[in-house]
């Protein structure tokens, strides 16, 4: 069964990068084999034994330089369900505290022969740093508002399985969309595979010229609403902003937060995603995210899916760089 499905994969997926770091320089053909090895990875976790031979002998480190849940535990259970060896990292507990650089830090990573390095860390471009300078493959887990390409792929893969396909469908994307890295990655993702997207949320938060992206742009949460067949929720990211660019939480949740009320107006279908962390009372009220249209916890559990294909389809692709490719 476990070959059989592996063969399938081989067969099908077209990737041939070293690396996986956005979704800004993929085709539209690169994400679709990115979504059909995850489906076909899917089934491994609903076995009595969850685990397939496919990375045996590999070595995948995680490298966090920011606080996660979510994405380091799915790439740490996508690794072990692959039978990769998998090791993590926290940067206040290796040498870094002491003063090595970082660069310094993954060539040592690279002399104990890793083959992946999984990458989280708060200034945008470092994983494209690293992977230009290592030969060990390079996944970005999310650097600073640029790019979460592993989130924006989960969000695909979730919207595809409950819809039946992207093209044509409206999907708005509700929040700060100036400071998240999943709103960037879903918007490259989304608009190559024919969904048209909207993003929303108080002008502040909001980039100008982002209608030049293909994107449509409104300040008003009904228009958002009206119409959708998919709201993407995004947390408030106060850390990231040098200054306050929403008054208060408590109006934010006045102008922008989903209750039920606000949707009384959307589709019957809809489907309410966010990738987490949430902040209930806040983005959306509890019986929202717990409510009939969620899909935030199957968003959790297609991530594993999803990080086990990406594991897998960097592992085994000719080593071939982003600028290469
Ligand atoms: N969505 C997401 O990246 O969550 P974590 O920060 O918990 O990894």
């Amino acid at each position: 069964m476990a070959a059989t499905m592996l063969n399938d994969i081989t067969q099908t997926a077209q990737w041939t990068r070293k690396d996986l770091l956005g979704l800004r320089g993929l085709s539209a053909e690169e994400i679709r084999a990115m979504l059909h090895t995850a489906q076909s990875f899917r089934e491994v976790s609903l076995r009595p034994i969850k685990k397939v031979p496919a990375l045996r002998g590999k070595t995948v480190v995680n490298l966090f330089f920011e606080p996660s849940t979510r994405t380091r535990i799915s790439f740490e259970l996508a690794a072990k369900r692959l039978s990769a060896d998998i090791v993590n990292i926290a940067a206040s507990h290796s040498s870094l505290s002491k003063g090595e650089t970082l660069l310094d830090t993954v060539r040592n990573l690279e002399a104990l022969k890793v083959d992946i390095l999984v990458i989280r860390h708060a200034a945008a471009g470092v994983p494209h740093l690293i992977a230009s300078r290592v030969q060990a493959s390079v996944i970005n887990a999310g650097d600073g508002a640029h790019e979460h390409p592993t989130q924006a792929l989960l969000d695909l893969f979730t919207i595809q399985e409950k819809k039946g396909r992207l093209e044509g469908l409206e999907i708005s994307i509700i929040g700060d969309i100036a400071h998240s890295r999943v709103a960037r990655s879903n918007l490259w993702g989304l608009t190559k595979l024919g969904a048209r997207v909207t993003v929303c949320g108080p002008p502040t938060l909001i980039p100008p010229q982002m209608d030049q992206l293909g994107v449509r742009v409104t300040y008003r949460l009904e228009e958002a609403i009206r119409g959708a067949d998919v709201l993407m929720l995004l947390r408030v990211q106060h850390e990231r902003q040098e200054a306050r660019l929403v008054p208060s939480l408590r109006e934010y949740r006045l102008r922008y937060g989903i209750t039920p009320e606000r949707l009384a107006a959307a589709k019957p279908d809809l489907l309410i995603m966010h990738p987490g962390p949430v902040n209930r009372g806040v983005e959306l009220d509890s019986s929202v995210a717990d409510g009939p249209f969620s899909v935030i916890l199957d968003q959790v559990t297609n991530g594993l899916a999803v990080r086990m294909a990406a594991l897998y389809l960097v592992s085994g692709a000719p080593k071939v760089s982003e600028e290469e490719a």
